[in-house]
């Protein structure tokens, strides 16, 4: 019941009033079904989980080499805290960025991140605008905060559309978030449409998620120098493979790090997972490599889609959009094959539609192959 945590005490009521309102974000993830069921090792078949938009291969060997060494090396390294700030990893993006390292914040996952933002910059009865369909994990934050999110929906979800943007912009408006591209329909606001909403909209912050920036490789990073309200976040968990370690970073003006500094937590990234994404960034070309796959892969598969006659959108992050008039049935049997993808049909303007992260060369043939056999037998 709404307000009522009883069990902790009937008498007064504990829980913050914006967490109260706080509708909970339910992630549905394939994970655990993988896991329980041994991996589906047995029959030979490989799970295909494209439900997350993870890399589907593992990071560069460099990775594990190096977390190897500094494991046999390092006689302090589990005992003690880890670096304050991840210092050493942030010159590592600093320079991956083409940035300072005053303009960068390293934090536990890009999720880290926006939360660190939202509680920073809002406070109750502030308006985000968000255009809608979005990452809603950050819907939770905001409201977390007692702030209003304020949905800027278009007819059409994959035109997307600044000026509604900047005409839905009011006094209230604190914070407006753009995830580029976006997650879920793909689509990439062009660098001219964001130029013209920061040079607009002075009095908010206009945060970009730059989660799938390798796919897309364009950014606004460097429009930092000319908007002080620009926030871009990016990860390590999607490109680069580290998800599981969980390691993100924002790039702004020295004098925001400086503000958003104050309540980060600073040793809030392992030990490991620094020493694992400073070995990761040192392997550019793996991670090179793989976003190459992954372009080739979605090439065959959005032709794949348009001669079986199914609507699906090109995208320029690492998963595309597919709409199907039998969604349940369709992904009911393709869990029968062991193919994972994410259900995005309750947002309201998407009717049917899933999001199928696109894996490498070999996972996009065996993912088409399996793909045959449901679609013949729907
Ligand atoms: C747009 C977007 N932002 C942020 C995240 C969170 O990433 P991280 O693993 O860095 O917390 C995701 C993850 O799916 C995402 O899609």
């Amino acid at each position: 019941m709404k307000g009522n945590i009883a069990y902790l005490n009937p008498e007064k009521k504990l829980v913050s009033n914006c967490v109260d309102s706080v509708q909970a974000y339910s992630p549905v993830c394939s994970r655990d079904k993988i896991k329980e069921t041994g991996e589906f090792k047995e029959g030979n078949i490989t799970p295909l989980k494209l439900d997350w938009n993870e890399s589907t291969i593992p990071p560069s060997p460099a990775v594990k080499e190096a977390i190897q060494d500094a494991l046999e090396k390092d006689m302090n390294l589990l005992n003690w805290y880890p670096e304050l700030y991840s210092k050493k990893l942030a010159s590592h993006l600093a320079i991956y960025s083409g940035r300072s390292v005053n303009e960068i914040l390293v934090t536990n996952g890009s999720d880290d991140a926006l939360e660190l933002i939202c509680k920073v910059f809002l406070d109750p009865g502030d308006h985000v605008l968000v255009p809608y369909p979005t990452y809603t994990h950050f819907v939770t934050y905001v409201q977390s905060r007692g702030a209003v999110l304020k949905k800027v929906e278009t007819p059409d979800p994959f035109k997307p559309d600044i000026t509604s943007i900047i005409n839905n912009v009011t006094p209230e408006t604190k914070l407006v978030y753009i995830v580029n591209p976006n997650n879920p329909t793909g689509v990439l606001i062009s660098r001219k449409q964001i130029k013209t909403l920061c040079s607009i909209v002075k009095d908010a912050v206009i945060l970009v998620d730059e989660a799938y920036f390798e796919f897309s490789e364009k950014t606004v990073a460097d429009l930092i120098e000319t908007y002080p309200n620009l926030i871009v976040t990016r990860t390590l968990s999607k490109a680069w493979a580290l998800a599981g370690l969980r390691v993100g970073y924002l790039v702004t003006n020295h004098l925001t790090v400086k503000e958003l500094s104050k309540v980060l937590n600073p040793k809030s990234v392992s030990t490991l997972a620094q020493v694992a994404a400073s070995a990761a960034l040192g392997d550019i070309e793996y991670m090179k490599r793989y976003v190459r796959e992954v372009e080739a892969s979605k090439i065959i598969l959005l032709d794949y889609f348009r001669k079986k006659n199914i609507t699906a959108y090109d995208s320029a992050a690492n998963y595309i959009m597919v709409q199907h008039p039998k969604l349940e049935l369709l992904l009911k049997e393709m869990e029968n094959e062991y193919i994972f993808v994410r259900d995005r049909s309750s947002f309201k303007n998407l009717p049917g539609f899933f999001r199928i992260t696109i894996g490498n060369n070999w996972q996009t043939e065996e993912l088409v192959s399996r793909l045959e056999r449901v679609l013949n037998r729907i």
